[in-house]
């Protein structure tokens, strides 16, 4: 083998050259691989004894994409255009040699290519749109051209990665070769093509395709609409539509052209940078200082779970769903028995949708037992408390497991406020306690906050982030403080919503800032989503609140048709006039002049206090790192992610900004306002929240 360079090797197998790309993780388009492979192909096409080429690749993955962390820097090397012309160009036929991904760029590079031959493991996409982009580099006009417009701008817009198999039966992939045989498996294929006289086919030749769907703007139009809900807010979707439109109705070498600059003005966006940071963090987010990734685990082959309500019986689904047996306890025959019914009937849903099938259901099912007995843990090697949200109750559970359950096994709460600590004192193995805080709906939100006590041991860690990996979570360590990382911040939204609207904004007018933003829901909506009447009761209620007042009138939300909107028969809400009565009536009773407050006010009373307490929780060391806590509003909140998280969106404002507004609300309205130290430190010395060194728990 000869190097060509320091990723790349060219060698010849008998009359067949192998390119061979070595950089590992994934073999990113770095210019080192671009270089390479330019290089290469011609030295290869050069090569009087080489009649065919097979590119291919060591390591885990094809090529998986362009090199993200290139973007934004000076380009070097050889450009992605150039290195992709010298495999189409080549005077004699390339094969590209697909294993693991082929994504983005590494996809693109494949179409390049003359025939394509891939292992039935293999993957291939273009997952741009992930990272706020496009395909830049020929993935939108030549895909429409193999696979037709539909799925093209399903693929291109989802960003999702299809099969081998898949693949081959929509004209990607020429040739299934076997599992570990790839290699010789492209080897035969060239000389199948070799010994055939096969052409050296050219995708941007390739037009009857496209041809079918020329002149009819109706598929994209129709495409947008059916999509419009879910590219909501997101500026790359409707640029990928552009520019598929652009490969039916324009001479091939145009649509290229303007493919690229669309990729281009992509890059420079706010929500592309925004999505790169996501893709970062969500990786960042499973490192943890001193957890070092060989810290031993304890193997988790049986669950228990306490509370079959909604909350036990989504946790309970994930680890059905990841095939580990659960024990759920209840602590009435009925309860159990309902709660048990809500769980076989989501699972029933699901495949009614065609999602699984009823044998995955009864699957599932069969590893769930039911029981009214605590005694009934012994054996198991995680326990999830799930119930009421009381520390006395908590704690009588734990003092109770901790005699019951073997020992070696982790005891956890799914408290959403209370103290991991005291919950953890009351057991002889405080540092076999853990918080394991799942959103709601727990078998659907991808959040997992993994909270971290005091005494929690490293192996208790290392087990509960693996063990959300396991179960498709994305786990995020956070330290003991009331409401975590999420819930403490939404503290701050919720605190200046309810403020605003007795100020003068309504509560349409709070929500619609805030979806407009892109949130999923505003505030007063989710309140009526979950149901006013959390935490009230009828006895202690004294119409010191809105809320109070509406729960008194049995407007309690969505359960009940009214909460603060009215609600018709299909759930769909409408401002409502008596909502509005009473909030100008509560207004006046307690002496607030209403005024017009404006959108900008709204947002930035909403948003900037919740990013404040983000610094504040960097402060006290409650997160890892300012993106974990972005990671947190994306998966458990469903903030924009073309938004980055609130500190991210903090950055993009810029921080001495948002410290200024602070300060301008804390001359005006007090201490709800006041700036952390850390903010007022990073704003000052012109930094960002990356620069904060903090630590966790
Ligand atoms: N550029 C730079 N680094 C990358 C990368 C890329 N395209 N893809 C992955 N990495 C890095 C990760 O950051 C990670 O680094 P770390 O170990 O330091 O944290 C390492 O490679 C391994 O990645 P994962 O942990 O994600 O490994 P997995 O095995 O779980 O997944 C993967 C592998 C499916 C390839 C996944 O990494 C992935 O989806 N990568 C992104 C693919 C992508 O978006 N490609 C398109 C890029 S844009 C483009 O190509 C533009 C073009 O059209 C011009």
């Amino acid at each position: 083998m000869a190097a060509i360079n320091s990723v790349t090797d060219l060698s010849l197998d008998g009359d067949i050259a192998v390119l061979t790309v070595n950089s590992p993780p994934v073999n990113a388009l770095s210019a080192a691989v671009r270089d390479g492979i330019k290089e290469g192909m011609e030295k290869a096409g050069a090569d009087p004894n080489a009649k065919a080429i097979v590119l291919i690749c060591d390591g885990r993955t094809f090529i998986a994409g362009a090199d993200i962390t290139e973007f934004g820097k000076p380009p070097s090397g050889a450009s992605l255009p150039a290195t992709q012309a010298a495999i189409e160009n080549a005077p004699k036929p390339v094969i590209a040699a697909i294993h693991g991904t082929a994504l983005g760029g590494g996809f693109e590079i494949a179409l390049m290519a003359h025939y394509r031959v891939a292992v039935p493991s293999a993957k291939v996409g273009l997952p741009e749109i992930k990272l706020g982009l496009i395909p830049g580099a020929g993935g939108t006009i030549r895909l429409p051209r193999l696979v037709g417009v539909e799925k093209a701008l399903d693929m291109i817009t989802s960003g999702t990665q299809i099969g081998a198999k898949e693949a081959q039966a929509s004209g990607i992939i020429d040739e299934i070769v076997e599992e570990g045989k790839l290699r010789e498996g492209a080897l035969a294929f060239a000389r199948k093509v070799i010994a055939e006289k096969r052409p050296l086919k050219k995708i941007r030749d390739q037009n009857a395709k496209i041809e079918a769907a020329r002149g009819r703007s109706e598929i994209f139009d129709n495409f947008r609409k059916a999509n419009a809900r879910k590219f909501r807010g997101f500026e790359a979707p409707e640029q990928a539509i552009k520019s598929v439109e652009n490969a039916v109705n324009m001479p091939f070498d145009e649509a290229m052209k303007t493919e690229r600059q669309m990729f281009l003005d992509l890059l420079k966006t706010n929500q592309s940078a925004a999505q790169r940071y996501v893709f970062f963090a969500e990786r960042q987010v499973t490192k943890i200082p001193d957890v070092p990734d060989d810290t031993p685990t304890i193997p988790i082959k049986r669950v228990g779970v306490i509370g079959a309500g909604t909350m036990g019986g989504g946790i309970s689904m994930n680890f059905l769903s990841a095939g580990i047996p659960v024990t759920i306890v209840e602590m009435k025959q009925d309860a159990l028995d309902r709660g048990m019914k809500v769980m076989r009937g989501n699972y029933e849903n699901t495949a009614k949708k065609g999602r699984m099938t009823q044998g995955d259901v009864e699957t599932r099912m069969g590893l769930l037992s039911g029981t009214l007995e605590l005694e009934k843990l012994a054996d198991c090697d995680l326990v999830i408390e799930a119930v009421f949200e009381n520390m006395d109750i908590k704690k009588d559970i734990f003092r109770k497991l901790d005699g019951i359950v073997k020992q070696g096994a982790i005891l956890a709460t799914n408290t959403s406020y209370l103290n991991v600590d005291e919950i953890a004192s009351v057991t002889k193995r405080p540092e076999f306690v853990i918080g394991l805080h799942f959103f709601s709906p727990a078998n659907v939100m991808r959040l997992l906050e993994i909270v971290r006590g005091d005494k929690t041991s490293k192996s208790v860690i290392a087990t509960c982030m693996q063990l959300a990996r396991k179960i498709g979570k994305i786990g995020v360590l956070v330290g003991v403080c009331h409401g975590f990382v999420g819930n403490r911040m939404l503290a701050q939204r919720q605190r200046e919503a309810q403020k605003l609207i007795l100020e003068g904004a309504m509560p349409w007018d709070v929500d619609r800032v805030l979806y407009d933003f892109g949130m999923p829901m505003g505030p007063f909506a989710m309140s009526d989503l979950a149901g006013l009447d959390i935490g009230w009761s009828k006895q202690t209620s004294s119409s010191s609140t809105i809320r109070e007042i509406l729960c008194e009138m049995d407007r309690r939300g969505q359960k009940t048709g009214a909460g603060f909107y009215d609600y018709d028969e299909n759930r769909r809400a409408k401002p409502s006039p008596v909502v509005e009565k009473i909030i100008l009536d509560f207004a006046q009773k307690k002496g607030v002049n209403r005024r017009k407050i404006s959108d900008d006010e709204i947002l930035e009373r909403c948003i900037y206090p919740m990013i404040n307490e983000g610094a504040k929780i960097l402060e006290e060391g409650k997160a890892i790192r300012a993106s974990d806590i972005d990671i947190v509003w994306i998966n458990g909140y469903g903030w924009p992610v073309y938004r980055g998280g609130p500190m991210f969106y903090g950055e993009t404002i810029g921080l001495d900004k948002v410290l200024a507004k602070m300060k301008e609300f804390e001359g005006k309205m007090g201490d709800d306002f006041k700036p952390s130290p850390l903010l007022a430190k990073l704003a000052g010395e012109g930094k960002g929240f990356k620069d904060a060194k903090v630590g966790a728990g």
